[in-house]
């Protein structure tokens, strides 16, 4: 079977993705600079897979490293998800941002083309579009950034766009990811963000375990139902599977292809509260405060390109990706 590159394989949607790589019988070699994650992730993919990977714990700029793992291994696909992915960070240290994801991203490209390796998946996110006019977004939208981190996922899958042109050869599929939430059903492994949450759902676990005190609710003056944020949230377990989908579609050698990855439901922030609550069996006390500069009213897929061409869609609902999250953060509240 295919040998599988998970660049940030030890991370939240990488180790979930190993599991699904697993399962479907390839073998798969990870690195891992483990700067937002631990070993201990691979550990727990073997744990409830049977299967261990090969762990290299390497960074993206050391180009040599990466040269040597194209060296003893034979690569046939790689998936990135290496990458810093923090909004507000990435506005207060951009160029360790550009340098770290694009200069990493480069590195991997040239590391790949040296070795022919040129089958290649890419995180990508709905950030790169920006403000929609609409909703549901679809892929053909058009594309804007308003923040460095978005701005190296844009510049990323431009610079694929342009590889591309110049050598058809290549087959590249561009993963616009909408909200990744939840875990695996084990509770075994999850998203563990260090320090307080900036994103909404782990942010209401940990009040939900009683170490925050209450949800700031950012605006209930949006033009959407009840007035607050609503976003296309996705169980990272179907996102997972949505790889190993988009691997074998990269197998018929389609080019370059971008895919959103989402179910096509918006829920807002208080409805997201609410099921929470229906999954710990708690009350999760709130508050409303102002917006967070830069966010958008409403975001939701059109998720239709990739359930005909891929033949994926989430099978998850928002009910399971709040269980999920909550079996996960009740059984490691400190995360691994
Ligand atoms: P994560 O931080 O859990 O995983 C990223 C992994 O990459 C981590 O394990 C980290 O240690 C590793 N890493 C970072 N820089 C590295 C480097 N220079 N060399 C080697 N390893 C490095 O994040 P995640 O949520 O699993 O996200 C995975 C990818 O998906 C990222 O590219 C992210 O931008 C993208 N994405 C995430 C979301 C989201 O909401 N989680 C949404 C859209 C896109
Ligand atoms: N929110 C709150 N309180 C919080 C955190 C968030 O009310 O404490 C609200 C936000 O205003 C937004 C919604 O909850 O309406 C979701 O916010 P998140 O921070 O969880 O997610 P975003 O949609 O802002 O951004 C996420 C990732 C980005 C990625 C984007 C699209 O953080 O990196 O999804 O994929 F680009």
């Amino acid at each position: 079977m295919d040998n599988i590159l998970v660049t940030g394989g030890a991370g939240f949607i990488g180790s979930h993705t190993v599991i699904e790589l697993l399962n479907a019988g390839y073998n798969v070699i990870v690195l891992d600079n483990l700067v937002n994650s631990s070993r201990e992730s691979l550990e727990r993919v073997k744990k409830i897979t049977g299967r261990s990977v090969k762990f290299y714990e390497d960074d993206l700029l050391d180009m040599e490293a990466l040269q040597n793992i194209f060296e003893k291994e034979n690569i046939s696909s790689v998936i990135h998800f290496a990458g810093l992915k923090a909004v507000g960070e990435s506005c207060e240290i951009p160029l360790a941002y550009f340098n770290n994801n694009i200069t990493g991203t480069i590195n991997l490209l040239m590391a790949m083309e040296k070795y022919n390796v040129k089958s290649f998946v890419f995180s990508s996110s709905a950030t790169v579009y920006g403000k929609p006019e609409s909703v549901p977004i679809r892929e053909d939208f058009p594309l804007s950034v308003s923040n460095p981190y978005g701005r190296t996922k844009l510049m990323i899958e431009d610079m694929l766009r342009d590889i591309y042109k110049a050598d058809t050869s290549w087959d590249i599929a561009l993963l616009r990811y909408f909200n990744p939430i939840g875990a695996h059903e084990s509770g075994e492994i999850g998203e563990s963000p260090n320090g307080i949450p900036n994103n909404l759902l782990p942010y209401v676990a940990k009040v939900a375990t009683g170490e925050l005190e209450a949800v700031n609710v950012f605006g209930d003056d949006y033009d959407t139902p009840d007035g607050t944020g609503v976003r296309d949230y996705i169980h990272v377990a179907d996102l997972a599977e949505g790889h190993i989908k988009a691997l074998e579609k990269l197998s018929t050698h389609p080019g370059l292809v971008t895919y959103n990855l989402g179910t096509g439901k918006g829920y807002s922030v208080l409805e997201i509260i609410h099921n929470f609550e229906k999954a710990c069996g708690k009350e999760i006390p709130y508050k409303i405060t102002e917006r967070r500069p830069g966010d958008i009213d409403m975001c939701y897929a059109d998720p239709e390109k990739a359930k005909k061409e891929l033949g994926w869609e989430a099978r998850r609902d928002i009910d399971k990706m709040c269980e999920d999250a909550w079996r996960w953060q009740s059984k490691y509240p400190n995360g691994l």
